[in-house]
């Protein structure tokens, strides 16, 4: 054992003897080289203990000095001079100074920061063939980046900030394709940038800012690697660029940038921050930005962003910097930015958000900015525009006092009915209805489904919509993509740029009421999400050109194309029936609806007048209740609704007391009794017959009670669970609204029902001797084994 150890000791020794005697021994010409270098410099501060004698290979590193040697050559060498050193003399020559440097051709890093190099980059630069890392920042360089740049094909950080660069940024850079970081801040370089950066697929970081680039942006799509990407302080512009997803940086501050931001961008998930204050963006400011899983930089200020902001809009807990400052944005600062006692700084002045302190402009000044930047009506749809007052000012004499109507989309049904699902349209499944996601939760990319990146129910933020986005949306107004007309205003389908669809409702004022007047009305319709109604995504205004009062209203709803229940129910012909149990989850999205239209808002929307015609069923057999009583705007709204609607809890008490929600249950009644018997009730009298069959069923035995049920499933169903649902419909179809359950009665007998159905089916199989599935079975063992 002794031995062993001293054995090893020995060989320790004479390893290290042979490695003292082997240090690193450069070359004399490179030694010379090294102290010409010096001399060139004027001899910096940091050089002041070179001499002949010294051993450059061993001397200690330091942030100022560090020469790193391979064998018999310099690899490395970093000579960084005081922070804002002068030029050198004009008796330095940058010529003579490279015939030297390239005198070290094994040279990877080359650092040469804050020593007053000025003069044009020659081109035997490039005879430092082997350089990987080369930082020449806060120098004096002038003159073009040599083309001859490209045959530094090892080349993987090039950093010439902080330089007097000119002219344009060379196309030969494309072939550097080892390149990972280019900088050129603070030059001053022109012109537009090369395509070819686009061919980079190296490239992490890309910094041009604080120089004169114009012109738009190559796409950097390909570009899959990029992280970082900053081109503020130039005049660049009008196009947002074009990244991959994995971005983490965006900054565009400064620059001359214009139109929106694209939808996109919501969907950078790893998105830190974003920097585009300075610019002259318009329209809608996407306010999902704010809850971005990984944001934690927002500056959009000195824009003309649009749209409104809302209380309880979700933000990213880890957003420390938020920066709104004059923009036009109206409504009422997020809470989630305010009431935390973190460490945040949020400003937002100089916008007309509904807030105690000053620098708050008036609304009005919001709405003639928006204007005047033509995000609402351009200029050149005057004619139309004063064509609609002219119109509006016939109809309203013919029309006379427009009611306040429940938003009927009937024509609509019926065209949704007929085009049935011709096509299968690209949305996202609903699993569930908590709002928002945590950044903590979303961390890990692999788990973001699209669904996520439009937040819970699969919808975008809700939003402002500009009359351009609406117009080419469908194609403007053509009447191939009219809908249908209710009774009040047009309802089109249109395809927004990224594809979905949406329904588009068109509501015609009269004259007098400013955007003021309407935002309690949009604020509480952009409340209106949930899983089970035909949610809104946003609306749009459009203004009178004279006085700037609001002409017509669009509002933009989710497009639900897969029929209504209806004619899942009835219409054998077109499509397969629903099963018992698809029928009682329907029956229970339904009357989730409903629960929340009475208690999920305040004040709360009752007497919704729903039929089984209203409610759409999405490709997922979701049901979605499209007709409720939306607070519509009208100008002679009645003072009742009014109340009804400045009211808050207490209305909604009040509501209750006067059984107001219980004419959405009878009505919900009505759709149960087609749901369970699979006929058509459209007539009073049909009405009375079927409620008094299932009336007398509940008599009956279990048998002759199912005769009540639609043949299409009468032979799949629980005799507990058709018992359930025939007791609560009847009770939902009593004369006296005060017996009539609650919503959340029906829900509970609903669940119950749905329950029963599903332990039946169980028991059921059962008894046909196969119990569980093989696959099942198997599943049980491995658990059982672990
Ligand atoms: C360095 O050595 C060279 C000759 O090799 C000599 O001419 C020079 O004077 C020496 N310089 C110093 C500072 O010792
Ligand atoms: C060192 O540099 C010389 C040329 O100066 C070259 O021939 C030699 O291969 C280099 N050695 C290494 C290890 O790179
Ligand atoms: C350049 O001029 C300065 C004085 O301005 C002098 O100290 C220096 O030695 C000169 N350098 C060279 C390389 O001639
Ligand atoms: C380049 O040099 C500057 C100045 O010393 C430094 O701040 C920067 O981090 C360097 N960049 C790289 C990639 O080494
Ligand atoms: C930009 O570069 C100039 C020299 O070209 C320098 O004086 C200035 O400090 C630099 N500014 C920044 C912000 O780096
Ligand atoms: C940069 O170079 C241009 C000419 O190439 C010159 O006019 C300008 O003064 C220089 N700027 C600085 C900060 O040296
Ligand atoms: C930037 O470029 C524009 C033309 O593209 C020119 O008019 C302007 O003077 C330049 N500004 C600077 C600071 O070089
Ligand atoms: C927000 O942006 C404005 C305009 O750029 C700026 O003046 C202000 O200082 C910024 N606020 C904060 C807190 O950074």
């Amino acid at each position: 054992m002794a031995k062993h150890g001293c054995q090893t000791a020995f060989i320790l020794l004479f390893i290290l003897l042979i490695s003292v005697s082997y240090t690193e021994q450069l070359q004399s010409s490179q030694v010379e080289t090294l102290l010409r270098i010096k001399l060139l410099l004027n001899s910096p501060s940091s050089l002041n203990s070179w001499n002949n004698d010294t051993d450059f290979c061993n001397i200690e590193p330091t942030s100022a000095l560090t020469v790193v040697c391979y064998e018999d050559n310099i690899t490395q060498l970093h000579i960084v001079g005081d922070i804002g050193a002068p030029q050198l003399p004009q008796n330095f020559s940058i010529d003579s100074f490279v015939t030297t440097l390239v005198k070290l051709p094994s040279l990877k890093v080359l650092r040469l920061v804050s020593l007053g190099l000025w003069g044009t980059l020659p081109s035997k630069f490039m005879r430092l063939s082997s350089l990987e890392i080369l930082n020449l920042t806060s120098n004096f360089f002038q003159g073009n980046i040599p083309l001859g740049i490209s045959s530094l094909q090892h080349l993987q950080t090039l950093i010439l900030d902080s330089n007097n660069f000119t002219g344009r940024l060379p196309d030969s850079l494309g072939s550097l394709s080892s390149l990972a970081v280019f900088n050129v801040k603070n030059n001053s370089l022109y012109g537009s940038l090369p395509h070819s950066l686009g061919s980079l697929e190296n490239l992490r970081v890309l910094v041009l800012s604080n120089n004169n680039f114009s012109g738009e942006v190559p796409d950097l799509s390909c570009l899959t690697n990029l992280q970082v990407l900053d081109l503020g302080h130039n005049v660049l512009g009008p196009q947002f660029p074009v990244v991959s997803d994995k971005i983490e940086s965006i900054v565009l501050g400064n620059n001359k940038f214009t139109f929106g931001i694209p939808e996109k961008v919501q969907s950078y998930y790893q998105l830190k921050c974003l920097d585009i204050s300075h610019n002259r963006f318009v329209g809608p400011f996407p306010v999902s930005l704010l809850s971005l899983p990984s944001v934690t930089y927002l500056d959009i200020a000195e824009n003309k962003f649009t749209g409104m902001l809302s209380e309880n809009l979700p933000c990213n807990d880890d957003l420390y910097y938020v920066n709104f400052t004059a923009n036009l944005l109206t409504g009422k600062l997020p809470t989630c930015l305010l009431s935390d006692s973190k460490k945040r700084s949020v400003a937002y002045a100089k916008n007309c958000l509904a807030t105690e302190d000053e620098n708050q402009q008036p609304i009005s000044f919001c709405k003639n900015e928006a204007l005047a930047v033509g995000i609402l009506p351009h200029p050149h749809k005057q004619k139309q525009a004063s064509k609609v007052i002219l119109a509006l000012s016939i109809c309203g004499g013919v029309i006379g006092g427009i009611v306040l109507v429940s938003a009927t989309f009937l024509v609509v049904k019926k065209f949704l009915a007929k085009k049935e699902a011709q096509k299968t349209l690209p949305r996202f499944a609903a699993k569930n209805s908590s709002t928002g996601y945590t950044s903590k939760f979303l961390k890990d990319a692999r788990y973001i489904t699209q669904a996520m990146k439009l937040g819970a129910l699969g919808l975008p933020a809700y939003r402002t919509f500009s009359l351009e986005e609406l117009e080419e949306a469908t194609n403007n107004f053509d009447t191939s993509t009219f809908m249908g007309e209710g009774s009040r205003g047009q309802m089109y389908r249109g395809q927004l740029r990224d594809g979905s669809f949406v329904a588009i409702r068109c509501l015609k004022l009269r004259r007098n009421h400013s955007t003021e007047y309407f935002m309690p009305h949009i604020e509480m319709i952009s409340k209106l999400r949930h899983q089970h109604l035909v949610s809104a995504l946003g609306h749009c205004f459009e203004y009178y050109l004279d006085d700037s009062s609001v002409s017509r209203v669009f509002l933009v709803f989710e497009y639900v194309p897969n029929g209504n229940l209806r004619s899942w129910i009835s219409e054998w012909r077109v499509r397969r029936k629903l099963t018992w149990s698809q029928r009682i989850a329907a029956a229970t999205g339904v009357a989730k609806g409903i629960q929340f239209l009475h208690t999920g808002i305040v004040p709360g929307v009752f007497s919704n007048n729903i039929k089984i015609t209203d409610v759409l069923v999405d490709q997922n057999l979701v049901a979605k209740i499209s007709s409720y009583n939306l607070p519509l705007l009208s100008d002679n709204m009645g003072k009742a609704h009014l109340q009804n609607f400045l009211g808050g809890s207490k209305e909604f008490k009040s509501a209750r007391a006067k059984n107001q929600d219980k004419s959405d249950i009878y009505d919900f009644g009505i759709m149960l009794l087609e749901i369970i018997s699979g006929r058509l009730i459209d007539s009073r009298n049909e009405l009375e017959i079927v409620k008094d069959q299932l009336q007398d069923s509940l008599m009956a035995d279990d048998t002759s009670r199912k005769s009540s049920v639609d043949p299409a499933v009468r032979n799949s169903c629980s005799g507990d669970s058709v018992k359930t649902m025939i007791e609560i419909c009847c009770r939902c179809l009593l004369k006296d609204p005060a017996e009539r359950p609650s919503i959340e009665d029906v829900l509970w007998n609903l669940q119950f029902a749905a329950q029963v159905q599903d332990g039946w089916r169980v028991d059921s199989q059962s008894s046909d001797g196969s119990p569980i599935s093989p696959l099942q079975s198997s599943r049980l063992k491995l658990s059982i084994k672990q």
